[in-house]
């Protein structure tokens, strides 16, 4: 992505802008599990999920008024479209930082958007753009939230958003926000693929029959910990995979597909509707990953790895233009 020259904000073009860029990368669960339904409507969980290498860009320019707009730069298959407007779940992170500093209000910015994370996936794109929002709004508008408020407003926004403030590797219980973090084991292969159609996660939670014993996550716990990719591809558990697979064939075709690879693991992604496999080595996930998109023409295939803590958290640059 080419985001180099400068951004210019019409009208003032000598005003000293702030500008913040961010990358912000995509999740997998390697476990999800429904421990119930709970009295607000949302579900309880236990997931183990973990940031891969695969990245939006964001840039925030500060605006000498009081408007935000959200600019798109790429076209993006996407069955929806991306909304720039209130709907997009960046300008709803911008509008409660505002809102919650008490002192935003002053502020706008112009966000522009390199989208990369397919939407509708499982991979947390939305969710993690809207983190990315919050501490580059924090940032730009310097309203020094604290770490604990920008987690409160994160979950408010969303269910996923709190762990991408936190990136690497993390169990995520009750709706997904309380987050358990993880010493992340980055550099494990990993081929995506993204089917052309998506799912409403909404949709999928309204359609599952809840577990009547739900799993532990023990098991795949002490293999993460103990850093074995053979022990984590074989624990790897989505109780949402078969409700998905109702609502969208080609799950179960990508599965089929998986099998004929090397893959150590393989299964759906959050909600889905992406399905992913962990691989041996980054040349067999090279090799799946093109036999793949041969045998998937229809479908988007992405392959990476799982990024380490150290890497992961959303990286910030800070500068000013004129
Ligand atoms: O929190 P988020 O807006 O991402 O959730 C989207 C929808 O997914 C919710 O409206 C809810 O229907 C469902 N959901 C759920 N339990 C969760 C997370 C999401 O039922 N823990």
């Amino acid at each position: 992505m080419k985001m180099t020259t400068a951004y210019r904000v019409e009208g003032e073009p000598c005003q000293a802008k702030i500008v913040v860029e961010v990358a912000t990368p995509a999740k997998i669960n390697l476990y999800l599990e429904v421990l119930g339904k709970r009295p607000d409507g949302f579900h309880e969980l236990e997931t183990l999920m973990t940031a891969v290498n695969w990245f939006d860009r964001l840039r925030f320019v500060s605006r000498p008024d009081e408007q935000i707009h959200l600019h798109l730069l790429n076209p993006i298959r996407d069955r929806n479209g991306i909304p720039t407007d209130h709907r997009n779940l960046i300008i709803r992170a911008l509008n409660r930082l505002r809102e919650e500093s008490g002192l935003g209000w002053l502020h706008g910015c112009d966000v522009l958007l390199y989208k990369a994370i397919p939407s509708e996936a499982g991979l947390g794109g939305a969710s993690s753009d809207a983190a990315a929002a919050l501490l580059a709004g924090n940032l730009l508008w310097n309203l020094n939230v604290s770490k604990s408020k920008l987690h409160e407003l994160a979950a408010q926004i969303g269910s996923d958003v709190p762990f991408f403030l936190y990136g690497g590797a993390a169990i995520c219980r009750g709706r997904g926000e309380r987050i358990e973090e993880l010493k992340a084991r980055g550099g494990l292969p990993v081929v995506i693929v993204k089917p052309p159609t998506g799912l409403s996660t909404r949709e999928v939670f309204s359609q599952l029959q809840l577990p009547r014993n739900a799993r532990s996550i023990e098991t795949i716990l002490r293999c993460y910990e103990a850093g074995s990719p053979n022990q984590i591809g074989k624990a790897l558990f989505n109780q949402l995979t078969e409700t998905a697979a109702g609502m969208n064939h080609q799950i179960r075709e990508i599965a089929e597909q998986f099998t004929r690879t090397t893959a150590i693991g393989h299964q759906m992604s959050g909600s889905g509707s992406s399905y992913f496999g962990l691989f041996p080595s980054l040349k067999t996930a090279r090799q799946a990953g093109r036999w793949l998109s041969l045998r998937l023409p229809e479908s988007g295939v992405f392959v990476g790895q799982t990024l380490g803590t150290r890497t992961s958290r959303i990286s910030v640059r800070q500068y000013s233009v004129r």
